[in-house]
C-alpha cells in the first residue's frame, strides 16, 4: 500500500484571513469546508443515517446493482474514488465484484483529509488483501494532474458532492476532468435530482435537529481559528430550497442585534437581527442540466441508474 501526498501546507493566518474576509463580506458567508471538524464529520455521520436524508441509502443501493453491471468495465483498470472520504461507498462496490477483478485493479483513493486516507486504506486494504491500493492525500479541485494516468481509469465521484460545488465551480472541475480523461476511461457521477420541494427540504431540516447542530458547528470551527466567541444558541439554522438556483442554502440567522470581538484582528463583525451567514449550497441536478456538464467536459452521458422515484442517479460518462 502506497500513499502519496500532494496537500500544501496552509499556514494559519491564511485561514484565519479567509474567514474574516468571509464574515465581513456582503452578505456575510463561510466555506462549507469548516464545517468538517471532528465533531462536524461525526455530525454529518449521524446525519447520513437520518430517515430523512435519502440520499445515502439510495446511492447505496444503486451502487450495489450498478457494481455488477459494471464489473466488465472496472477489470483491469486503476478504479481513482474522487472525495473517498470513509471508502464506505467504494467498499459496496467492491464487494459486489468477484475476487478475480479486485485482483485485476488498483484503486486509488484521494482526498483532502490525511488521516481519512490513512485509515480508510488500511481497513480496505485488511478487508481486500488481494487488491492493490495506493492513496493519494490532493486537493482535486486544483490538483488532478497528481493522478497517474498509465492505463484506463474509472472514475468515481459518489456522494453528491459536485452538489456543494458553485454552478461556475462544478463546469470548472467537469471541464478539468474532462481534459485528463483520455477515450477509454469512465467516470460514474453520484448527483441528487430534483424532485418535490417538501422532500429536499425536509432533508435538510431533519426532525432531530442533527443538521441544525451541523450547520452551527461551523460558528465552534470559527472561534477555534479566529478566537472570536460566537453562541450557536444565538443564530437560527435555516435551510430552504431556492427554485431559481435549484440548490438548497443552509444559512445561519442572528436571532437578535450582535457584535462580534475578533481579538486578533481589533475587529468587530456586526450583525442586524434577521442577518444571515451563508453556509452552504447544495444544488439538484435534472438529467439537462447533468448533460449541460458532460457537454462541458467533452463527455457523453453512456448510462444513468437511477431509482424508481427517480430521485438519485448514479451516472456513467465516456468521452466523446
Ligand atoms: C456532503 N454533501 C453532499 C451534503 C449535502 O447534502 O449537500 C452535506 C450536507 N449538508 C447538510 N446536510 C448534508
Amino acid at each position: 500500500m502506497i500513499i502519496e501526498d500532494h496537500i500544501p501546507k496552509v499556514g494559519e493566518s491564511s485561514i484565519q484571513e479567509e474567514l474574516l474576509n468571509c464574515l465581513t463580506s456582503e452578505p456575510k458567508m463561510l466555506p462549507s469546508m469548516y464545517f468538517y471538524d471532528n465533531y462536524g464529520s461525526e455530525l454529518f455521520e449521524k446525519i447520513t443515517q437520518l430517515e430523512e436524508y435519502y440520499q445515502p441509502k439510495i446511492e447505496m443501493l444503486l451502487l450495489r446493482s450498478t457494481a455488477r453491471k459494471l464489473k466488465g468495465e472496472i477489470k483491469d483498470c486503476d478504479l481513482v474514488e474522487l472525495g473517498s472520504g470513509d471508502c464506505s461507498k467504494i467498499s459496496v462496490l467492491l464487494d459486489e465484484i468477484p475476487e478475480e477483478i479486485r485482483q485485476s485493479i488498483v484503486y486509488y483513493p484521494v482526498d483532502i483529509c490525511k488521516e481519512a486516507i490513512e485509515r480508510s486504506a488500511c481497513n480496505l486494504q485488511e478487508k481486500y488483501p488481494e487488491m492493490a491500493i495506493h492513496g493519494i492525500t490532493a486537493d482535486f479541485l486544483e490538483h488532478l494532474e497528481n493522478i497517474p494516468g498509465k492505463r484506463r481509469r474509472f472514475f468515481c465521484f459518489f456522494g453528491s458532492t459536485i452538489g456543494n460545488l458553485s454552478e461556475e465551480k462544478a463546469f470548472e472541475f467537469m471541464e478539468n476532468l474532462g481534459d485528463i480523461m483520455s477515450r477509454d476511461d469512465r467516470l460514474l457521477l453520484g448527483i441528487d435530482m430534483v424532485k418535490d420541494i417538501d422532500i429536499i427540504e425536509r432533508a435538510y431540516n431533519d426532525s432531530k435537529g442533527i443538521t441544525a447542530e451541523f450547520n452551527k458547528n461551523i460558528l465552534k470551527v470559527t472561534n477555534s481559528h479566529l478566537g472570536t466567541d460566537f453562541d450557536p444558541e444565538e443564530f437560527e439554522h435555516v435551510a430552504f430550497f431556492n427554485e431559481n438556483n435549484s440548490r438548497i442554502e443552509m444559512h445561519l440567522e442572528a436571532k437578535k442585534d450582535l457584535e462580534i470581538d475578533i481579538p486578533f484582528f481589533s475587529e468587530k463583525i456586526v450583525f442586524k437581527k434577521g442577518e444571515t451567514i451563508h453556509t452552504e449550497n447544495s444544488h439538484k441536478y435534472t438529467a439537462e442540466s447533468i448533460s449541460r456538464l458532460a457537454d462541458a467536459a467533452g463527455l457523453t452521458m453512456k448510462n444513468t441508474f437511477t431509482d424508481e422515484k427517480e430521485w438519485f442517479s448514479l451516472v456513467e460518462m465516456v468521452k466523446v
